[in-house]
């Protein structure tokens, strides 16, 4: 058990199967590093994609305070818990560290302190061992992710040509992904899904992260109550943006305030009626700017055969029975990221290289560098 950090497992109770099988899997066994941002994680993925140990280890004790990510905290705190997350992940996965044949890490986009360590130890763990390695872009990890499989499964191949949809904290972009190359159909021109509603449930005293609080909440709400609309672009681009929304949503509980709802949750108290059903529409409103977005696309003769959704916002519950009534309506192949995987994750990162491994690509560990800002296509 690690101490000092929050921790959970990310994978289930068949984990030990899983990581007997990978002992006698063909293929190469990945391990996975991922610290773009607050999570310390790793992975080991087989030849097959199966996930045969997957750790992260989270940093909110050390964020709470300050309500959000403070960048040189996260950095120090990575460095704290590599040896526990490392050891445990080679534990699960029944592996000694001889038996691992390539090396992949996070080399951006990301806050760049955190992005240093992960990549480093990477780096280094490659060179000394002489293994492939794979500098990863965070986004590529998150974009194949919905193709893992949950129990040890082998992951399914992706196809030649997917759309992505990636919703996170840092990202809200819809990509048209074929061979391998990624080409960016829209993306958020201000903040990304997962930052509006951490800085709705900041302005309502939530603990960081605020957004799956926000989720719950709105979960057990009703909406129709507030208009808020479905913001687009006054020059037709299928670009998100969710500024808007959030000054509506900000002055909506102002007004909340003048009639004298109490909207302050961080005491602990339950959540005013009132406050739920605003976030209901809240995120009535969040969830139809993707959906308006998928459905203009399919309007537009560019239908996606299959979509791929995945990022940490892509656990929003209202979203994920939107996208399925989506797609099931207009005969779109849908593939949700397992909510194991959403949130960042080392497998993510493994798998991704495993996909570039077959494609034959991998990267010098003694001249890769680390990027805060990388574009992915
Ligand atoms: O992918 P991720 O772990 O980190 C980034 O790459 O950003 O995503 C974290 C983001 C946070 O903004 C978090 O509040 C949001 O995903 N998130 C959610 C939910 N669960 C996590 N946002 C809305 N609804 C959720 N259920
Ligand atoms: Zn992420």
């Amino acid at each position: 058990m690690l101490r000092g950090c929050a921790y959970n497992l990310a994978v289930s109770d068949s984990l030990l199967t899983a990581a007997a099988d990978a002992a006698n899997a063909g293929g190469p066994r990945i391990l996975g590093i991922e610290t773009s941002c607050d999570d310390t994680a790793a992975a080991v993925v087989d030849g097959a994609g199966r996930v045969v140990a997957s750790v992260v280890s989270r940093q909110l004790t050390a964020h709470r305070p300050f309500g959000g990510v403070v960048p040189e905290i996260a950095s120090r705190e990575h460095l704290r818990n590599w040896p526990a997350v490392s050891a445990e992940t080679l534990e699960q996965a029944g592996l000694e560290l001889a038996a691992i044949d390539a090396v992949a890490a996070t080399r951006g986009p990301g806050l760049i302190g955190s992005l240093l360590v992960g990549l480093s130890i990477g780096r280094a763990l490659a060179y000394a061992r002489g293994l492939p390695f794979h500098a990863v872009h965070h986004l590529e990890g998150h974009l194949y992710s919905p193709f893992l499989r949950l129990g040890g499964e082998p992951a399914e191949a992706p196809p030649r040509r997917f759309h992505g949809l990636v919703v996170s904290g840092g990202h809200t972009a819809l990509y048209e992904v074929a061979d391998g190359a990624v080409r960016t159909i829209a993306e958020t021109r201000d903040d990304a899904l997962g930052e509006v509603f951490d800085k709705i449930g900041k302005r309502l005293g939530l603990p960081y992260p605020q957004g799956p609080k926000v989720d719950e909440l709105a979960e057990a709400g009703s909406a129709g109550s507030v208009r808020l609309a479905v913001a687009r672009c006054s020059d037709g681009s299928l670009d998100f943006s969710y500024s808007g929304l959030k000054s509506q949503t900000l002055l909506a509980i102002e007004r909340l305030e003048r009639q004298g709802v109490d909207c302050d949750l961080g005491a602990g108290a339950g959540a005013p009626a009132a406050v739920r059903d605003l976030l209901a529409d809240f995120r009535a409103a969040a969830v139809g700017q993707i959906v308006d977005r998928l459905d203009r696309l399919r309007r537009s003769g560019r239908a996606p055969a299959l979509l791929a959704v995945s990022g940490g916002a892509a656990a929003n519950r209202l979203l994920r029975r939107a996208l399925a009534a989506w797609a099931g309506e207009h005969g779109v192949d849908l593939r949700l990221v397992p909510l194991a995987f959403s949130g960042d994750n080392a497998a993510m990162i493994a798998h991704a290289a495993l996909l570039r491994e077959r494609r034959g690509e991998s990267d010098d560990p003694l001249r890769v560098e680390a990027a805060g800002r990388l574009p992915l296509a």
